[in-house]
């Protein structure tokens, strides 16, 4: 067996917070492919169901249920029907998130505590209580999902967002630094734009606003391709995980000089470039 042949899915008790739609969707059908028994949890509580009976249709093993991250009881529940279901996980993955925008000054304080509720304490209190069988046991995978927003600056018509994932993206990589030595892997998955409707219904703090987008040299990915590319990461052990490595080049140039990259930035919105990413053909709706 090579290295790349090794598959931590395979039979593995597994929870995804945030997996009833869209891309929590998509890794929760990835991972029982791949073999893991998946419990979905989801504030989209029939979607969370709908997932897990599209798995049991394909001959795999889930449980849906309802759940809200914001709720000490209720992730706690969520865990507890999970181990009931399929035994102590041995993967979490934390992608619950939401999104709003606004241009900085109208963002009320309310606004970033339920962002930061949500996006940054939500892994917080799962992660608090799982971690510590794992790390008796020696063994275990958390994932949570950051964003390109947290890497580098563009996401200034959404400053509470960024901020959260930023947070995120720190808290994995330390917590990945904490558990290696146990042998408990983290890893953070980094979406650069990724299609999904995130954006139906997303709350609007100011009347008019320009949505800024990570580059426009970016293609718009896949819930699928997305769903592969972290499962394989995983698998291989990688701690951050972009869905496209252009991130890469990008994060060098910050280091770089990030007075530089801001100012090139902001020439560029002014330009009316808003960094917004390449559609390919598979997205296109026909005229
Ligand atoms: N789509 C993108 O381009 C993109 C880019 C970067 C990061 N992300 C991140 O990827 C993740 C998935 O995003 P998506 O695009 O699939 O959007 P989405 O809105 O469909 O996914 C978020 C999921 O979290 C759930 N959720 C929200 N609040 C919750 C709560 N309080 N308790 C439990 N569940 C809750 C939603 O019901 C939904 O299923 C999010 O964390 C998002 O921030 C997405």
């Amino acid at each position: 067996m090579t290295d790349s042949d090794f598959q931590p899915f395979a039979g593995a008790s597994a929870l995804i917070f945030g997996g009833g739609q869209n891309i929590g969707r998509a890794i929760a059908l990835e991972w029982a492919r791949r073999g893991a028994k998946v419990a979905i949890a989801d504030l989209n509580a029939e979607g969370a169901a709908v997932t897990a009976e599209e798995i049991r249709a394909a001959g795999g093993e889930a449980i849906g249920t309802g759940a809200d991250v914001t709720s000490d009881d209720s992730v706690a529940a969520a865990v507890a029907a999970a181990e009931a279901a399929f035994g102590p996980l041995d993967i979490l993955m934390n992608n619950a998130g939401i999104l709003s925008g606004g241009n900085p000054q109208d963002i009320p304080v309310s606004a970033w505590q339920q962002m930061l509720d949500v996006n940054l304490l939500g892994q917080v209190r799962a992660i608090n209580l799982v971690l510590p069988g794992m790390l008796e046991r020696g063994r275990g995978h958390i994932a949570n999902t950051a964003s390109f927003a947290g890497m580098y600056p563009f996401a200034c018509s959404r400053v509470h967002y960024a901020a959260s994932k930023a947070a995120v993206l720190s808290y994995s990589e330390n917590l990945a630094l904490y558990c290696l030595p146990y042998g408990v892997r983290v890893s953070c998955l980094c979406p650069g734009p990724v299609m999904t409707t995130s954006v139906h219904g997303m709350k609007h703090f100011s009347e008019s606003y320009e949505m800024r987008m990570p580059g426009d040299h970016l293609t718009l990915k896949s819930q699928e391709e997305t769903a592969i590319v972290l499962s394989d990461g995983m698998r291989d052990g990688r701690i951050v995980i972009p869905t496209d490595e252009l991130v890469w080049p990008t994060m060098r140039e910050l280091a770089a000089g990030p007075d530089a990259f801001i100012a090139k930035k902001a020439a560029e919105f002014a330009a009316g470039n808003s960094g917004r990413p390449m559609v390919p053909a598979q997205f296109l709706k026909p005229a």
